[in-house]
């Protein structure tokens, strides 16, 4: 297959069927989008619509039953080079009798030297800001911290693709906006390829160049929206545009929301 020189990930006709108490399940259906390198993507939709289950497809850890999911042009079987998943559960997914830079390394520890680990491990800790935290366990440290450390891990492998399953859906509002803007720093130093999956529509729009909806059962794209807000965002000054409100109402709309009146039309009634 082609695939254009910008393109990180493609869905072509991507269909899922799990099975279910009453027989096959049609969860996710006639997918058809594309990731390109280096871009933003949030993918929202109700809970039970298919988003964990469409992260695990993209990669590679659950085949489609229909179509065809590529990677720089290469078809997915199993978990493709460079494409990385960090997982919303961080407290099961950190050793408790390694130190933070031994539970940074375990990704990459069969296939560098000691050296070439550390400056990696050190790398991704001071990224996520945790370089003074290297030698503590990860129990000693608050659930936001315990997140740094996953994501941590997984940069240290300096994917091409990270792959998000509602990272900050645990963690306080506070917090969230904290590792929010830290992830978007990230970004901007190493250009890799996000795909975000959240329940919360403001920080979607918030952090991605295009935010994209599932409807529908079994689900596909609802929606597919662009967010041409300029970078670096900001937590207040951002979130005061109407530009950004429109899209955000937009996007609640998207997931089925009463949004109280149409966006654009500039008459008060609005509930949110
Ligand atoms: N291993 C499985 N076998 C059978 N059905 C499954 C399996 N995993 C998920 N499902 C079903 O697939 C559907 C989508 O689940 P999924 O976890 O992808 O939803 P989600 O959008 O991530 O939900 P949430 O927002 O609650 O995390 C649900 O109906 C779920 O019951
Ligand atoms: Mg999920």
């Amino acid at each position: 297959m082609t695939t254009a020189a910008n393109e990180s990930l493609t869905c072509h006709g991507v269909a899922v069927t799990l099975p279910g108490v009453s027989g096959p399940f049609d969860i996710l259906h006639g997918l058809d989008f594309s990731v390109a390198r280096g871009e933003f993507v949030s993918i929202l939709g109700t809970s039970g619509s298919g988003k964990t289950t469409l992260l695990r497809v993209l990669g590679g850890l659950l085949p489609a039953s229909a179509g065809a999911v590529h990677h720089e042009g290469t078809a997915v079987h199993g978990p493709p080079e460079g494409v990385v998943t960090v997982f919303q559960d961080y407290a099961h997914s950190l050793l408790p009798w390694r130190s933070v830079r031994r539970n940074v390394a375990l990704g990459i520890e069969a296939t560098f030297d000691r050296p070439q680990r550390d400056e990696r491990v050190d790398e991704a800790l001071s990224m996520v800001g945790l370089a003074e935290r290297a030698d503590e366990y990860p129990w000693r440290l608050s659930g936001g911290m315990q997140q740094r450390v996953q994501i941590a891990r997984a940069l240290a492998m300096r994917p091409k693709v990270l792959l998000m399953d509602e990272p900050f859906g645990a963690l306080d509002a506070m917090t969230k906006a904290s590792l929010q803007d830290q992830l978007q720093k990230v970004q901007e130093l190493t250009a890799t390829t996000i795909v975000f999956v959240t329940h919360d529509v403001e920080e979607a729009v918030y952090l991605s160049d295009r935010v994209l909806v599932l409807a529908g059962s079994p689900a596909a794209i609802g929606l597919s929206l662009d967010v041409p807000l300029d970078r670096p965002r900001h937590q207040i000054t951002t979130k005061e545009r109407a530009d950004y409100l429109e899209l955000r109402h937009r996007v609640y709309e998207a997931l089925g929301h009463d949004v109280g009146v149409p966006a654009r039309t500039g008459e008060r009634g609005g509930h949110d």
